[in-house]
């Protein structure tokens, strides 16, 4: 595919959702891909999943730089050398207005969504610009661009990702290394049930009434994004639910 041919391919948060749907496309089309989560089990059965291409499980917690860095070392010699990194990995925590939020939820989000994508790029970056060919493609949120209410800190970490994906690609000019923001609106993956601790009756209700977008919906974009041929840089991918009105908020009823 396109040219990651003969590399690997770090895919973050690849033990769930979109991460996890893009490791296996990823394997499904001939590729070696670094799949990295903390959720070792999780990777592990990822791994032995795949048929074709090959799918090395890496445990980390992409906020800690010290571990995830003595991670990436430590890869088998025969991985081949990293052409491309999805930052995937992030979460959203708590729901409702910027005045009652928590301060640890809040921590949890930029730790994760900022520092965590930051650890990963700067990890990685050495490898990607040596190849000649790399390609980084930042999973944002149409959060970034669309408030809705109750979503301030994850929307604006979010916007920190689309922001830095600019800036990337003008640092990174010259160096062939492509950069990538996909933007996916109202997706059904775990991430409702991490942002409501777990309750699936909260997660449930957000989606009534909606045909939510799938995994393999933002996967397949992410192959689509990777596969252009080198010259092509696609900046800025958004995606949304046909059904998902801009605005979201805490009405009763829905979040
Ligand atoms: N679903 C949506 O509606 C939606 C919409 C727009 C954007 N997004 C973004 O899409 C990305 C993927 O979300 P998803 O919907 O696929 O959610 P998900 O099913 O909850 O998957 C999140 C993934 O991130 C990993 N992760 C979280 N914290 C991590 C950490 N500290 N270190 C390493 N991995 C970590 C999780 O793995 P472990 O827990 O095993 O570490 C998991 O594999 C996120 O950046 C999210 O913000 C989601």
């Amino acid at each position: 595919m396109g040219t990651q041919e003969n590399g690997a391919i770090v895919v973050s948060g690849a033990s769930s959702g979109f991460g996890h749907r893009t490791a296996q496309l990823l394997a499904e089309a001939g590729h070696t891909v670094v799949a990295v989560a903390r959720r070792s089990r999780r990777l592990d059965a990822l791994a032995a999943s795949t048929s074709t291409g090959r799918i090395l499980p890496l445990s980390a917690d992409v906020r800690d730089r010290e571990e995830l860095g003595k991670a990436l070392d430590g890869l088998p010699d025969d991985c081949p050398p990293i052409v491309a990194l999805v930052n995937n990995a992030g979460l959203s925590r708590g729901f409702g207005p910027i005045q009652d939020g928590d301060p640890g939820h809040w921590r949890d989000m930029v730790d994760t969504n900022i520092t965590g994508l930051l650890n990963a790029t700067s990890l990685l970056l050495p490898r990607l610009i040596g190849s000649g060919r790399g390609h980084i493609v930042n999973i944002s949120s149409i959060a970034a661009r669309y408030p809705y209410s109750g979503g301030n800190v994850y929307a604006a970490t979010k916007a920190f990702v689309h922001q830095l994906s600019l800036s990337m690609r003008t640092d990174l000019a010259g160096t062939g290394v492509r950069v990538t923001c996909v933007a996916p609106g109202m997706a059904r993956t775990e991430f409702a049930l991490v942002r409501y601790d777990g309750d699936e009756e909260r997660a449930d209700r957000l989606y009534a009434g909606v045909t939510p977008l799938s995994a393999d919906d933002i996967a397949e974009t992410v192959l689509w994004c990777l596969s252009r041929p080198p010259g092509v840089n696609v900046n800025m991918v958004e995606i949304m639910p046909t059904d998902q009105p801009f605005g979201l908020g805490f009405a009763p009823g829905r979040a």
